[in-house]
């Protein structure tokens, strides 16, 4: 598949803002700073789609975007951000939890992503577990697999199948990819086009 063209719809604060559930949609969900929004730009080819900020936090809305007049990409809020309000820890941002568990069959599939360069995190296998335990349909996207070499990602994707095999029985589909140099775009878009109703 080829993206031909990319365009940005609506920002949303929650469920009722989203808009009407016409195309099929794939969200990028994943801590904040772990690279969601680049992604989106990386994916689509166009660097300023999707704000992209070094300080963790920046996406605070549901971003719909339409791709190719047939599928969308919905950039969501990073997870795991405390500075919201005074004392408030934004664990699992309450829109979030609202779009993925109520959006029906037009959510076609999740793509969590895990910043590659980690161990296993407590909050990503939360979240993950919480995806299984409601049966939200999702792939795993490690990213920034430019910043570490090819033998430390296969270790580290090893440790993270580990941790994986003791929460679920089948292990989700895992993708690996950096927005900086365009690796694992093709495989990203083989896997949306193999998704699509
Ligand atoms: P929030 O919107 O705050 O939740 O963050 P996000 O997940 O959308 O992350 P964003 O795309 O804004 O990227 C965060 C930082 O990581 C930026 O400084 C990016 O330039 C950098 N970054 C993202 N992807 C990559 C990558 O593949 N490689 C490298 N080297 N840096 C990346
Ligand atoms: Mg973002």
């Amino acid at each position: 598949m080829k993206v031909t063209s990319a365009v940005f719809n609506t920002s949303s604060l929650d469920l009722a803002g989203c808009p009407e559930p016409v195309y099929p949609e794939f969200a990028l969900i994943g801590r904040s700073n772990v690279g969601k929004s680049s992604l989106l730009n990386m994916i689509t080819g166009k660097k300023g789609l999707a704000m992209v900020s070094e300080t963790p936090g920046k996406t605070k809305l549901l971003n719909f975007f339409t791709i190719n007049n047939k599928w969308r990409l919905v950039d969501l809020p990073g997870y795991g951000f405390a500075k919201v309000a005074k004392g408030e820890v934004n664990r699992f941002n309450e829109s979030v939890v609202e779009y993925l568990t109520h959006r029906g069959d037009n959510l076609i599939c999740v793509l969590s992503l895990i910043d590659s360069r980690l161990p296993p995190q407590e909050i990503d296998l939360e979240f993950i577990d919480w995806m299984i335990d409601m049966g939200v349909p999702f792939v795993l996207v490690f990213t920034k697999t430019d910043k570490i070499n090819a033998a430390k990602l296969e270790e580290n994707l090893q440790v993270y199948k580990e941790a994986l095999s003791e929460m679920c029985e089948d292990l989700p589909e895992i993708l690996t990819c950096s927005s900086k140099t365009g690796a694992g775009h093709k495989d990203l878009l083989k896997f949306v086009q193999s998704a699509l109703p």
